[in-house]
């Protein structure tokens, strides 16, 4: 059985000087619960259709962080982390006309000054995938308007909370909301459309290019970026086709989110797009797209091993006999070394922030203490992954661990846990797992060195 208790990195590693920033990350719907003071979201609406979550469960009430915010400050502030990643519920600080509502304003105004008044960085994600429902009613991503209205969105934003935030986010994952929300039909708004996925994924970079205009203009000082995903392509063999394979699924999956910001353009898999399947791009859409990022957010959590086959060229292969996570995602630490000296070639990058990185466990309370050993394990070699990478010349700023604690994850509901910390749904108490303190211990050592 793993005993760490704490985490560690070579002592000259650059992420134990003190301007490596180390996080933990939540969303807004995942967490905060008080469902009756916001507008609602595609993903409520997601929960009422049955079939969709795992467990029929939804995010009325999720880790009641809207009430327990205060606890769930000490509780950051107690693991010793130099940043906190959040999400902005759209619905919840904007009515319908778009004008402001205070009341969640001002939740987030507080959370941030009283964050700010601990020393922890705040990086705030404006979309973390909840849609106001009246704007799905509208066409949602399907809808250019969409774009517009994010903008107006971010703007005031950015006003309300300006420099109190370290670092702006406009997106978080465009791939899932459009991927995975309009084309293949998993999540939010659960669209199955080859056409309608590809335009979401439009129209998000789109919301993205026209927001950080706005959130340069309204907070100049803070730090203006985005978040993706990636799942890095491996093929299944060692065969011409299914390294081409590979190359294709990286580019429908990985780069069509991030070749447009950094070269205004989409990867040349679109070619093999029926005509009507392809964006469309209208004159002026790629130079607001690719207007200059400050930093580019990373989540990584497993590969993904591709051979010849399926309409565009690639199909998934499930592969045995490696070690999963409880989402059944391989755990491959050295494909995220990979995956970042890889980008890092591919293109000319701006600094880089792990914003997501962790393991979902089957893990549960003995005798008052939440034992985690495997997450442990993950998080201990993706830590040593990410020093790899900068010790390879990445330019690697920060590293968020996904999650605080356990919460709401999206079709899988409750069941599956990522946090560091142990969420008890029932009564609302929190428990830190061995692998929050083996963050934490990590942390005062590094602490005490500095
Ligand atoms: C990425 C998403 O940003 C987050 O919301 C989700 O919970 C984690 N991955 C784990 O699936």
């Amino acid at each position: 059985m793993t005993t760490l208790s704490h985490f560690t990195l070579p002592g000259d590693s650059v992420m134990m000087q003190k301007d490596f920033l180390f996080g933990v990350a939540t969303a807004s719907f995942q967490i905060e619960g008080d469902a009756e003071h916001r507008q609602p979201c595609i993903w409520d609406t997601f929960c009422d259709t049955p079939g969709k979550i795992a467990d029929g469960s939804n995010g009325q009430v999720a880790c009641d962080h809207v009430k327990l915010w205060r606890d769930d400050v000490d509780l950051i502030a107690s693991l010793g982390v130099d940043a906190y990643r959040l999400s902005i519920s759209w619905g919840r600080v904007l009515h319908p006309d778009g004008s402001v509502n205070q009341r969640g304003m001002d939740f987030y105004i507080n959370l941030l000054d009283e964050l700010g008044r601990r020393g922890i960085n705040v990086f705030v994600t404006l979309y973390h995938w909840d849609l106001p429902q009246h704007l799905e009613d509208k066409g949602g991503w399907l809808n250019r308007d969409t774009a517009v209205a994010f903008a107006n969105y971010a703007a005031i934003v950015a006003n309300a909370l300006g420099n109190r935030v370290y670092a702006y986010s406009t997106l978080n994952e465009p791939f899932c909301s459009a991927f995975l929300g309009y084309e293949a039909g998993i999540h939010a708004p659960g669209h199955k459309s080859r056409q309608q996925g590809r335009t979401a994924a439009h129209n998000l970079l789109l919301a993205h290019g026209m927001a950080m205009t706005e959130i340069r203009r309204e907070a100049p000082e803070a730090k203006a970026g985005i978040v993706l995903n990636f799942s890095p392509a491996y093929p299944y063999t060692s065969s011409a086709g299914d390294a081409n394979a590979a190359r294709l699924a990286h580019e429908y999956h990985n780069t069509w989110y991030l070749m447009p910001l950094m070269e205004g353009r989409y990867p040349d898999i679109i070619n093999q797009l029926e005509p009507h399947e392809r964006p469309v791009v209208e004159p002026g859409d790629m130079d607001i797209i690719s207007t200059p990022i400050d930093y580019l957010g990373i989540n990584y959590y497993t590969r993904n091993v591709y051979r010849a086959g399926g309409p565009l060229g690639f199909e998934e292969v499930r592969i045995d006999n490696v070690p999963r996570t409880a989402m059944d995602w391989e755990i491959c630490p050295q494909a995220f070394t990979d995956l970042l000296t890889g980008l890092a070639q591919e293109f000319n990058l701006p600094p880089i922030y792990i914003t997501e990185n962790g393991a979902a466990e089957d893990d549960a309370p003995f005798n008052g203490t939440v034992h985690d050993p495997m997450r442990l394990d993950y998080l201990q070699s993706h830590l040593l992954a990410v020093h790899q990478a900068i010790e390879r010349g990445v330019d690697i700023k920060g590293y968020f661990a996904w999650s605080l604690m356990d919460n709401f994850e999206w079709a899988e509901g409750y069941r599956k846990r990522f946090g560091l910390v142990y969420v008890d749904y029932g009564t609302q108490q929190r428990i830190l797992k061995s692998s929050a303190k083996a963050y934490q211990g990590m942390l005062a050592i590094r602490q005490e060195a500095s």
